[in-house]
């Protein structure tokens, strides 16, 4: 099938982006998968089971925004669920990319968001990373996993799975995913120095003012990273993070725990 929208640009940058995907180390196999929306409105996608080193133009395929398979000789990737979701929650995006770099996909693995205030760069482009909790890979989960974080955040930790990231662009969306990776880096070796210390709030203050002057970018509207522990306006001071397993057994805990109790008060 010929694709519908001859955007010829779009279609050398997608394949150009899998290519920086697969050489960075970003994806093995046959992992991964980018999208974007065209100014036709309709969607292009890699299709499922490639290796994106291999991706050539003619392997890319179009769905509409129902999912709808519009042109493209393979099946459209198994997550364009996902990347469905994000385009019809975000009329600001046009480009999703899902990998599964190593260290941030470490952190999805143990369960821990990158969302300390650490890096200015990181902080004015994303705010916090989020962690969402797990999803079966491929399923409409996904979807539902980041529908608490989509509007708020544009990278997206997914719970043992991996790394989605979206923007006005493809070049936007590819390079919030070699941000997220960078920083899961470097926080990693931070942690094994001793753990990296945030930033302040009056830093974190003084960084949006400047970028509010000097780019017209507010990231107030992003989700709050976490300040220097005990510092004015810590938002994590006085509370403590469980996380989505804890929060789950506590609360299975209690379910069971008033249960038994309402059976005692009937007996
Ligand atoms: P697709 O090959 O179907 O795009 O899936 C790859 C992947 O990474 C699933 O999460």
């Amino acid at each position: 099938m010929m694709l519908l929208d001859n955007s010829f640009e779009e279609r050398n940058i997608l394949v150009e982006i899998c290519r920086r995907i697969a050489d960075k180390g970003f994806v093995t196999a046959t992992d991964g998968n980018v999208s974007t929306r065209l100014p036709s409105g309709i969607i292009l996608a890699t299709p499922t089971s490639i290796n994106k080193g291999f991706v050539t133009a003619a392997d890319l395929v179009e769905v509409n925004l129902d999912g709808v398979q519009l042109s493209g000789s393979r099946m459209p990737s198994s997550e364009m669920d996902m990347h469905l979701f994000i385009y019809r929650n975000r009329p600001d995006v046009n480009a999703v990319v899902h990998c599964h770099p190593p260290y941030a996909t470490g952190f999805a693995a143990a369960r821990v968001p990158l969302n300390e205030c650490l890096f200015p760069e990181v902080i004015v482009n994303l705010g916090a990373i989020p962690l969402a909790p797990y999803a079966t890979p491929s399923t409409p989960e996904v979807g539902d996993s980041i529908a608490p974080f989509v509007n708020n955040a544009d990278a997206i930790l997914l719970s043992n799975h991996g790394v989605v990231t979206y923007g006005k662009d493809l070049w936007d969306a590819y390079f919030k995913m070699e941000k997220v990776e960078h920083a899961a880096h470097i926080v990693f070796v931070a942690r094994m120095l001793g753990g990296a210390k945030p930033l302040s709030a009056e830093q974190v203050e003084k960084l949006r003012s400047i970028s509010v002057e000097s780019y017209g970018k507010d990231f107030s509207g992003k989700i709050a990273c976490k300040l220097e522990h005990g510092a004015a306006g810590d938002n994590d001071a006085g509370t403590f993070a469980l996380s989505q397993e804890e929060y789950t057994l506590i609360v299975e805990e209690v379910k069971k725990r008033l249960s038994r109790h309402s059976e005692k008060v009937k007996q």
